[in-house]
């Protein structure tokens, strides 16, 4: 059923990533966002979840420590046509490489877009594991190899590769808003908090500013990349709040009390911001569109850094892309989430 044999062929140096599939083109636009900070030298193929990646760097770690929605990555050994005696062919080269400096092993099946019983996905792995146990020095460890090797099986391609599996999406559901010191139900969701810092290229040492900062959900995830955040708000309460929260994160920051429509702060690299748009966040009269609007016309003077530097999720009843291009800026990437029936929150990158 299965034979794998080992060529000194060229080594593919390709990479592979799956992310979760509650929202695809938004995990397709965060990878996008990911590989441009390290390469501008690469290619993505999706496949549903899918995606294999032509990359001049292995953007393994990069993608595994950043990517929200990333569930896991890694490179791939060997590619085939799949059929259902399938001949797993992997460069010696390359699998050596790979398992240097391993002890153990795990190997598992991943079906993409195809339907393979479980008796022959065992199989398949047992095969494997048996071909890799005698090849090499690893020993079996199913409940915590040191690593794991990934059989992704597709109706047309099957895949070999070694995988890193994603430990910040447990993270971030344990850094939920409400486990902070301070608490306010309008502050960000940290998964979200956390896409809109990728897709608005924050690298660490950069300068983040969230003019609408609340208690601070978007400048505590950007903190965690490493960036030196900027926070203003109208509300002092929630000011403090954020202060508190950030506090245990970095110490790199600066939160001033101010007003959309006289910012305390001149310059920053990166802004990533959600405008009033729910009930638990008050204007105190203002309309909610004229906020947005002095916003994006803040831009171009707040922004120093060049491309896709800004962020903003509102409600999509605010069209934020007419606003960005009323005011003569481009848009990037604009992606929509469905919140519940009533609300769909629209995420618009600007590229200055
Ligand atoms: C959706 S909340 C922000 C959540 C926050 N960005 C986070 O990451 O948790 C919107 C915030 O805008 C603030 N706000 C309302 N009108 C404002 C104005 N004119 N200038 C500055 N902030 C304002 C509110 O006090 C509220 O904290």
């Amino acid at each position: 059923m299965v034979t794998i044999s080992t060529s000194s062929g060229e080594s593919l140096t390709r990479y592979f990533v799956v992310v979760s599939g509650e929202n695809l083109a938004l995990a397709r636009a965060e990878i996008d966002a990911l590989l441009r900070l390290l390469t501008d030298d690469f290619r993505v193929q999706w496949r549903g979840k899918f995606a294999e990646i032509d990359c001049a760097y292995d953007p393994t770690n990069h993608l595994i420590n950043r990517a929200a929605l990333v569930m896991e990555c890694g490179i791939i050994l060997a590619k085939q046509h799949s059929s259902y005696f399938m001949e797993l062919d992997v460069s010696r080269d390359i699998f050596e490489e790979h398992v240097l400096g391993h002890r153990s092993f795990a190997v598992r099946t991943l079906c993409l877009d195809c339907e393979v019983d479980i008796p022959w996905r065992r199989r398949l792995e047992a095969r494997l594991g048996d071909w890799v146990r005698k090849s090499t020095t690893l020993s079996v460890n199913l409940s915590a190899p040191d690593m794991t090797i990934l059989v992704i099986l597709g109706r047309e391609q099957s895949y070999i590769c070694i995988s890193v599996r994603s430990l910040l999406r447990r993270e971030l559901a344990a850094r939920t808003p409400s486990r902070r010191e301070f608490f306010h139900p309008s502050m960000m969701n940290v998964t979200l908090a956390r896409i809109m810092c990728n897709l608005a290229c924050v690298m660490p040492g950069d300068v983040v500013l969230d003019p609408f900062c609340g208690g601070g959900g978007i400048l505590c995830e950007a903190a965690l990349i490493g960036s030196r955040v900027l926070g203003s708000d109208l509300n002092w309460r929630l000011l403090t709040g954020a202060v508190t929260n950030i506090r245990g994160i970095s110490q790199e920051y600066s939160m001033v009390q101010g007003n959309i429509f006289s910012l305390p702060f001149s310059k920053c690299d990166s802004l990533v911001t959600d405008p009033p748009y729910g009930r638990a966040s008050s204007t105190r009269g203002a309309e909610a569109r004229i906020l947005v609007q002095a916003l994006v016309d803040s831009i171009p003077q707040l922004v120093v850094r060049s491309g896709e530097r800004v962020c903003i999720c509102a409600s999509s009843r605010m069209r934020v892309q007419q606003i960005v291009q009323d005011a003569g800026l481009r848009v990037g990437k604009h992606l929509s989430i469905r919140v519940h029936r009533g609300l769909v929150r629209d995420l618009v990158t600007v590229i200055i």
